[in-house]
């Protein structure tokens, strides 16, 4: 199946290429130029290709565009990577942008690379029709679609343009980092073929190169029941819900076991990850972000459950030689230091001297408390109210914006889990439609990991704050584990102190972007 899709693709894609005169044919001509001033003073100066549309049929030409930029003197390079970032936050429809100083869009243009910036419509993106009505044109997954038919034009267009579109790293925050995953997860998928084709998509591949996600807030028909599991220790507590929430917690929470069985996780040593060990797992996750915090320098809070070990080194007395203590012979890693061969027989006439041995103290990390850390993360930033993301019609009426993405055309927010459509429609038995059950599948990446039939990225970086309570610690980790043990390269940190956001630490980003790009 999986070879026959790519087959069919390649032969589109090279049919594509062979008919490079359409309406989706990019333009080498069509460009300004513009500078960007670093926050270090240093100007990059770059080739814009703005306002492109990406595919024929637009149905809204505010979000339905991309921008493209490369480095003036790239210009002419088809090898440097495609950095295809998308501003989308809160599921909502964000416009093509001009790249920033401060966020990675910059930082890959002063790396030399080329960057695409696409536009897509989102859960209160709207048009009007021919009958003066106004129609929500951007719900589920709309905004999805439009992304990957930029990633199509990229393909499509890979002759014409500066930048290796077999190199395209995705990257985004959030609702942004969830939109990213998916472009990671969903390559080539024939489930999206039809309706990208009859938007007029470019008949060409959408898979993508690697995909860079900060905090995703993703698996969605899922998220309640981990948010619920994960924080539940909280609810008498700091998060001080009433019964009503209670009793909805207490159900969610009942719901994450099973989930997480049914995934067939294993940690990186090869052992199964079940309901049973997950918190041991995600314990190694928040002490590994402590324990690296501790040895930048970081202090650490007493009492958030983060315990500290202090152990001292006795490191033995050492001869010094002619060159004193700050010569090769006694100093770290040279003869007679820590770490060094023997140590040499100073030579005559210099008499023999010793250093006295040393002791250093140095802490680390010995363990969490994982419900006083969680107790720690609920008080910085209060919790969600349980359902944290299908609330529609569970406790009240309010919609949240994952209500929103998957309303209908008339702007209705919609339910998409079984649990609250149940709360909110009073009957035990009801189920999604198969149409929702569809529409929820294609935003989902777990659902497409492993699936025979999507091209996945081979290269991940993840990140999650460590105090991020917009969703569960769960929903990064799990998505980190699946591609693992799908046979995908990972990076994935919880940064400690960190909260809901993203593109930062630039360079341990652009690091590692370095280092898989070829
Ligand atoms: C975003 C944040 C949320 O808490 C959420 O539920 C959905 C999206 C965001 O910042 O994009």
């Amino acid at each position: 199946m999986r070879l026959q899709l790519l087959t069919f693709l390649s032969a589109t894609v090279l049919l594509g290429a062979s008919a490079q005169s359409g309406p989706l044919t990019f333009d080498p001509q069509s460009f300004t130029e513009q500078t960007l001033v670093m926050p270090d003073g240093h100007e990059v100066t770059y080739l814009a290709f703005e306002g492109i549309q990406y595919v024929t049929n637009v149905e809204n030409p505010t979000y339905q565009t991309l921008n493209f930029y490369i480095p003036k003197h790239h210009q002419h390079d088809q090898k440097v990577p495609i950095l295809l970032r998308t501003y989308v936050g809160g599921y909502a429809a964000a416009q093509a942008r001009r790249p920033s100083p401060t966020d990675a869009t910059g930082r890959a243009l002063r790396e030399g690379y080329a960057v695409c910036i696409p536009g897509s419509r989102g859960r209160n993106s709207t048009t009007v029709n021919p009958s003066g009505e106004t129609i929500y044109d951007g719900v589920a997954p709309a905004g999805l679609l439009d992304l990957k038919a930029a990633v199509r034009y990229l393909h499509y267009n890979d002759a014409l343009m500066a930048g290796d579109a077999t190199r395209i790293f995705t990257d985004g925050t959030s609702a942004g980092g969830a939109m990213s995953a998916l472009l990671g997860t969903t390559g080539n998928n024939p489930a999206y073929q039809e309706v990208l084709q009859a938007m007029g998509a470019a008949p060409a591949a959408d898979d993508v190169y690697a995909s860079i996600c900060y905090c995703p807030i993703t698996d969605l028909n899922h998220a309640d029941m981990e948010y619920e599991w994960l924080y539940g220790c909280t609810n008498t507590g700091v998060r001080a819900l009433d019964e009503a929430q209670i009793a909805v917690s207490d159900a969610l929470a009942a719901e994450c076991p099973a989930y997480i069985n049914s995934l067939g996780l294993k940690s990186p040593d090869g052992n199964a990850v079940t309901s049973v060990n997950y918190k041991d797992y995600l314990k190694t996750f928040l002490i590994a972000s402590a324990e690296r915090a501790l040895q930048e320098g970081c202090a650490i809070a007493d009492g958030i459950g983060i315990q500290i070990y202090q152990q001292t080194t006795e490191f033995p007395g050492t001869p010094i030689g002619p060159m004193g203590p700050m010569g090769p012979m006694g100093g770290p890693g040279g003869p007679g230091g820590p770490g060094g061969p023997a140590p040499i027989a100073p030579v005559a006439p210099t008499p023999m001297q010793f250093t006295p041995p040393t002791f250093v103290t140095s802490d680390y990390v010995s363990g969490i408390d994982l419900d006083t850390y969680l107790s720690y993360v609920a008080s910085v930033t209060p919790l969600k109210t349980p359902p944290a993301f299908d609330a529609y019609g569970v406790i009240g009426d309010r919609a949240t914006p994952e209500n929103q993405l998957f309303g209908n055309a008339a702007g209705d927010p919609n339910n998409f889990t079984d649990y609250s459509l149940r709360q909110r429609t009073g009957n035990p038995e009801a189920t999604l439609s198969p149409e929702m059950t569809a529409r929820v599948d294609m935003m989902n990446p777990m659902t497409h990991i492993g699936d025979g039939v999507s091209t996945t990225a081979q290269y991940w970086y993840i990140r999650h704050g460590a105090l991020d309570r917009d969703t569960s610690f769960l929903v990064p980790i799990n998505l980190a584990t699946k591609l693992y043990n799908n046979g995908q390269e990972v990076d994935v940190f919880l940064p400690w102190n960190r909260p809901h956001s993203g593109d930062y630490n630039l360079d341990d980003l652009f690091g590692w972007i370095k280092k898989v790009k070829d």
